[in-house]
């Protein structure tokens, strides 16, 4: 499996302490079966070259490391963005803001309790500079729990989506974990990925949440969420967008759900 979306530099944000902790994690993500990371630390609107030079500094000990220490991972550099109204630029002028550093895609996120103005005009934004943007965990955002058709919007400005591991097994609540398997269910999401953040705690799980999705999802599509999508970016492949027809459809289905649901 293929790791999208996690927390493995050491000092950085809200990640490990230390590089130990690091270290850690990435054994723990071995024993879950994941051969690859993205290294997606927190960043915002402002990149000093000094802490994109931190971030490229720790992410070469940590793949020396494992190295030395024969952990058998690889680690790709990537960035998880706070979303701030000219992303696109961000994206396009730092190394850390596209995943692999390829220029093709970013892994973006949200307020969870507020979802700012002017987002759409962002992913359109984005779209003109050919840069695909990942939305990180939309089950997660209160607008999106409130309002799931607010998921249509961005799919129909070609988004991808990222669900959490942890959303899945419901840590973040039942609301969550139902608004994470509608969408799983309904072919909308492109990755899993395990948001981790320590050794203990918010750490890799993608392995137990494959074992539970196994009932749920077709064995293809399972694959494609945990791996084959992720092996496409690192490949520097085009991931096929949700298409507008299936996701107007999805528009109905997300009011239907949420009745249903009383969410
Ligand atoms: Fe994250």
């Amino acid at each position: 499996m293929i790791d999208i979306h996690n927390h493995i530099i050491y000092e950085f944000d809200d990640g490990p302490k230390s590089l130990n902790e690091s270290l850690e994690m990435l054994r723990i993500a071995v024993d879950q079966g994941i051969k690859a990371v993205f290294a997606t630390s927190h960043f915002s609107e402002v990149i000093h070259p000094e802490q994109e030079k931190d971030y490229f500094e720790k992410l070469q000990i940590l793949r020396d490391k494992i190295q030395e220490k024969s952990i058998p991972i690889e680690i790709f550099s990537g960035s998880e963005m706070f979303y701030h109204h000219y992303l696109e630029k961000t994206a396009k002028q730092s190394k850390v803001g596209t995943l692999c550093a390829l220029g093709q895609y970013v892994l973006m996120e949200f307020p969870l309790y507020l979802m700012p103005s002017g987002v759409e005009e962002t992913l359109f934004r984005l779209s003109v500079e050919d840069i695909t943007p990942i939305i990180a965990h939309p089950e997660r955002y209160s607008t999106v729990i409130d309002h799931p058709a607010k998921v249509y919007d961005f799919l129909k400005h070609g988004a991808l989506l990222q669900v959490n591991a942890g959303s899945v097994l419901g840590k973040f609540g039942r609301k969550v974990k139902k608004v994470a398997m509608w969408l799983l269910e309904n072919n909308l999401v492109h990755f899993i990925g395990s948001d981790a953040h320590s050794p203990k705690g918010r750490t890799f799980e993608l392995a137990n949440t494959a074992e539970y999705l196994k009932n749920h999802l077709d064995e293809n599509y399972l694959a494609e969420l945990v791996e084959k999508n992720a092996q496409n970016i690192i490949d520097n492949k085009r991931l096929e967008k949700i298409q507008l027809e299936e996701t107007e459809e999805a528009s109905n289905l997300f009011l239907r759900f949420k009745r249903k649901l009383g969410l």
